[in-house]
Parts: structure tokens; C-alpha cells; sequence
């Protein structure tokens, strides 16, 4: 492998990557179209769930870190995952999350500490007297265990019925009522980690109703009690054309209790395949979703419940439904993903993957470019990046890339480099593999030496002839 130049230290580039490990700002980047740019630009952010699977698929984390700077973990942290028996705590896949996440510069939701689903079953088989101290043990472990590194928690998931009850589980049946248990889960989280948000979430409860009233009732309750609680999370797990029209003024009523308020589990299932009139409908949407968040001073961020529509849970859960999400089944985005983006004030361009947490994009129209990790290893990584053509053939490409500040290359194949006159921007262009038929894709791969910098290289612009 030849040496290649050395990638200097950009004053800009090294302040952003500074702000970035600090978790403050979003990556270096020019012009920030990416959904977690223009949201830290209002102030909010914008999620996805992510699980431990996820994480073997490149192409999905592309995107997942540069578009999401909030990460739910899907299964990695709920009960089930981390005390399969009494007493026996496994950390290691949420653990694993929550690393990616950092290493992307996201914060994370912990999902979560109490909820009747994903309760192993010696937690509903104790005798009764044993439960309260079961679950306050489990809280105290989990939350202890993450203090200091989440940015919130679910403390109780899904604790009402649709009519607005609470569902009878093993804690109501220990404590004798719900908010009894909800106060000594809420009050057990707080006292392990004061500086986690405390939320509340449940689903069906995104628009006024009777089981968004027993929300309401419960955390104006909760508050006069002086209970520890920040948040309220609406899952928002939406059908194409059944949006809750009152989700802003409902949001608003919350945030008037003084609670925060987040979309947390953001989705919007239509019947599959989706017809043309169902995908403007869910862009239309996702961008009310956006709007009303924005509109809602406290509520803090909108997250999907996962990346795109080839990891969401809704074919399996819904039989004939899916489309939910803004990323097709190839992670390519769709028209949500351009509404929400306006919606977020963005021009509604980019949408892509470039693995870093930066600037989304690398699509002119021509081909579009996607960063993912090969290999790493202290020291250093391998890394490729997919050259997809767009919708007619190329006869070759060039895509632009930036090293993260201190990287530096030590060997490129199936690509020629050249760099700008800074020697900070590296312009790939393809060799023997430039003639790529319409939505066909090829690689080219290359060797950084990180110096001490794991963040991903970002992606500027891939454009074809
Ligand atoms: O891990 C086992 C695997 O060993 C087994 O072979 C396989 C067979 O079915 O099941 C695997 O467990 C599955 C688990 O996800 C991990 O993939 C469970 O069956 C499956 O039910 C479980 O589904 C999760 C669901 O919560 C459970 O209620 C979904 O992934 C997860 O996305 C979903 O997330 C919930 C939120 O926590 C709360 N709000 C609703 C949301 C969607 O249901």
C-alpha cells in the first residue's frame, strides 16, 4: 500500500470535532442538511431506536449517524436484556448501543426500567410481597449502572389501558395502584441518576382522549406530589391519514403541567406496497409531526422508531402494513424524509449515510455516495464507501470526502485520489469501476491511521457523468 499525504489539522474541522465529543454541536460541516443538524439548530433533536442487530448493518448505521443524534436502544435495555434472573445483570448489548452512540456524538433515551412487556417472567411469578423491592432493585441497578451517560429515561413504559385504566400487572398488584408504583419507580430512577430526565411514555395517547387524560391526570398528580418527573414520551405510532389532528395542542397541555414532552417512537404505517398518494400523505405527516414539536417550546426532539422500513417492527407486528418510516427498504429516503426536513427549516436535499454524524447528502442526483466502517482497530480503520448511480447509467464518478481532524490515509484502492489545495478535502474517483448501470453499485475502500480521532469520514458530494 502506497503512503499517502497527510491530512492536515483544519482549524473549523478540529473546533467541530471538539464541540462534537463534548456532545454540544453537531460534526464539522458546512452547510448542515442532515436531520440532527437542523435540529440542534432549533434547539431539539432528531432520533432513531437503534438495536444491537442494527449495528452489523453499514449501510443502516451510515445513516443512522449522520442523520440521528438521539439513540433509543430497541430491546437492549428493557428487563428482560438485562435481568434475566433475579439479581443477574447483563449491560453488554445496551452497553454496546450506548457506545455507538458516543462515538457518533448522539445521546442516548434509556428504554427501558418498568413495563409489563419484555418482564421475565420470575419478576410476574414472585410472591407479591417480593415485587416492590424487585423492581426498585432493578431500577436502582440499571440506572446506577448508565448515571451520568443518558440523557433520559423511560421509567414506566405503557402503564394505562385504552380506556384510560391501568393495566393490571405484577406492580399494580404489588403496590395496590398505579401511580404507587409509577412515584417509587420515578423516585428509585432519580435518586441513582438526578441528572437523567425522568419520562413517562406510552402510545395512543399522542392526540386528546380519554387515555391521554389519564396521562394528563396522573402527571398533574405526580407534579403536586413533588414526584421526580421531566418528561412525557408520545410514542406516536401513526396510520397513514389517521394523524391526530389536537398533537400540538395536546403536546402544549402537557408542557403547561412543566413537563417536557418528545416524540418518541415516530412511525407512520400504511397498507403495502404503498401507493404514491400514501407516501405524500405520510411526508405531509412527518412534517406536521416536526411542525408541532417545534411549535411546542418543551418538547424537546422527535425520534423514529427505527432507521428505515427494511428494520421497522411494523411488517411484523401489523401483517400487510409497513412504509412506515422515512427510509426505504435500501436506506434510501423518501418523501418524508424531504418534508421532515423542510419542515426542520433544511431545502430538502441529502438524506444519505456518511457514517460520521455530519453532513448528510453526497447525492446530486447523478449517484449518491454512503461512508460505512470495514474494520477498526485501535489505531486505525478501514473504511468503504458505496457508490449507488441514480436513476440513468454512468460511465464514472468523483466523490469528495473529508478525513476527521488528525486522520490521516494511509492507502486507497478502486479509486484515484487527489486532494485540495488545503490537503483537507479528498476527491475518490472511480478507475477500472467508473461504468455503473442505473441504481447498480460499486466500492472503493481505503486505510485512515485515526490518531486518536474515531469519529467517520464525511461524505461530500458524489457526482457521475
Ligand atoms: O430475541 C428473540 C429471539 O431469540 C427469538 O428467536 C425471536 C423469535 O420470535 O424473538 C426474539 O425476541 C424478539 C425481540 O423483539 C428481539 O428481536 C421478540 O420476539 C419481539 O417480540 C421483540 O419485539 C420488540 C417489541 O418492542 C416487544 O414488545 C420490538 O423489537 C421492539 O421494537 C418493540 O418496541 C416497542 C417499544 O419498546 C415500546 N413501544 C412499542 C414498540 C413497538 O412494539
Amino acid at each position: 500500500m502506497r503512503m499517502l499525504g497527510r491530512h492536515r489539522l483544519a482549524t473549523a474541522a478540529a473546533a467541530a470535532a471538539v464541540l462534537a465529543l463534548l456532545g454540544t454541536a453537531s460534526p464539522a460541516g458546512a452547510a448542515d442538511t442532515t436531520l440532527r443538524g437542523l435540529a440542534e439548530a432549533q434547539n431539539r433533536y432528531f432520533g432513531t431506536a437503534l438495536t444491537a442487530d442494527n449495528l452489523n448493518n453499514s449501510t443502516l448505521t451510515a445513516v443512522a449517524a449522520a442523520q440521528f443524534d438521539m439513540v433509543t436502544p430497541g430491546n437492549e435495555m428493557k428487563w428482560d436484556t438485562v435481568e434475566p434472573s433475579r439479581g443477574s445483570f447483563n449491560f453488554a448489548p445496551g452497553d454496546k448501543i450506548l457506545s455507538f452512540a458516543q462515538a457518533h456524538s448522539q445521546r442516548v433515551r434509556g428504554h427501558n426500567l418498568v413495563w409489563h412487556s419484555q418482564l421475565p417472567s420470575w419478576v410476574s411469578s414472585l410472591p407479591t410481597a417480593q415485587v416492590a423491592t424487585a423492581m426498585t432493585d432493578h431500577v436502582t441497578a440499571e440506572v446506577t449502572h448508565y448515571k451520568g451517560k443518558l440523557y433520559a429515561w423511560d421509567v414506566v413504559n405503557e402503564p394505562f389501558n385504552e380506556d384510560g385504566s391501568y393495566r393490571q400487572d405484577a406492580f399494580t398488584q404489588a403496590y395496590g395502584s398505579g401511580p404507587a408504583y409509577i412515584a417509587a419507580a420515578l423516585t428509585a430512577a432519580h435518586a441513582s441518576d438526578p441528572a437523567a430526565k425522568l419520562y413517562l411514555n406510552d402510545y395512543n395517547i399522542e392526540g386528546t382522549g380519554t387515555k391521554s387524560n389519564a396521562m394528563y391526570d396522573l402527571v398533574k398528580s405526580l407534579k403536586a406530589q413533588g414526584v421526580p418527573i421531566d418528561g412525557v414520551g408520545f410514542e406516536s405510532h401513526f396510520i397513514v391519514g389517521q394523524v391526530p389532528s389536537s398533537l400540538q395542542a395536546n403536546m402544549q397541555r402537557f408542557a403547561d403541567l412543566g413537563v417536557d414532552v418528545a416524540v418518541t417512537e415516530l412511525d407512520d404505517r400504511t397498507t403495502v406496497p404503498a401507493t404514491s398518494a400514501a407516501l405524500t400523505t405520510q411526508a405531509n405527516e412527518y412534517a406536521a409531526v416536526v411542525k408541532a414539536c417545534l411549535a411546542v417550546t418543551r418538547c424537546v426532539g422527535v425520534s423514529q422508531w427505527g432507521v428505515g422500513d427494511a428494520d421497522s417492527w411494523i411488517p411484523s407486528a401489523f401483517s400487510g402494513y409497513g412504509a412506515a418510516t422515512m427510509y426505504d427498504q435500501s436506506y434510501q429516503p423518501k418523501p418524508a424524509f424531504t418534508s421532515a426536513q423542510q419542515a426542520l427549516g433544511g431545502t430538502g436535499t441529502g438524506g444519505g449515510g456518511t457514517g460520521g454524524g455530519g453532513t448528510g447528502g453526497g447525492t446530486t442526483g447523478a449517484c449518491n455516495a454512503v461512508f460505512s466502517f470495514d474494520q477498526q482497530w485501535q489505531g486505525g480503520f478501514n473504511g468503504k464507501v458505496t457508490v449507488t448511480a441514480g436513476s440513468t447509467a454512468v460511465t464514472s464518478w468523483k466523490v469528495t470526502l473529508t478525513l476527521a481532524a488528525g486522520q490521516q490515509l494511509s492507502g486507497l484502492w478502486s479509486g484515484a485520489v487527489t486532494w485540495d489545495a488545503a490537503h483537507t478535502v479528498m476527491t475518490v474517483a472511480s478507475t477500472y469501476n467508473g461504468s455503473l448501470a442505473a441504481g447498480a453499485s460499486t466500492s472503493f475502500g481505503f486505510t485512515v491511521q485515526s490518531n486518536g480521532n474515531t469519529a467517520a469520514p464525511t461524505v461530500g458530494s458524489c457526482t457521475a457523468s
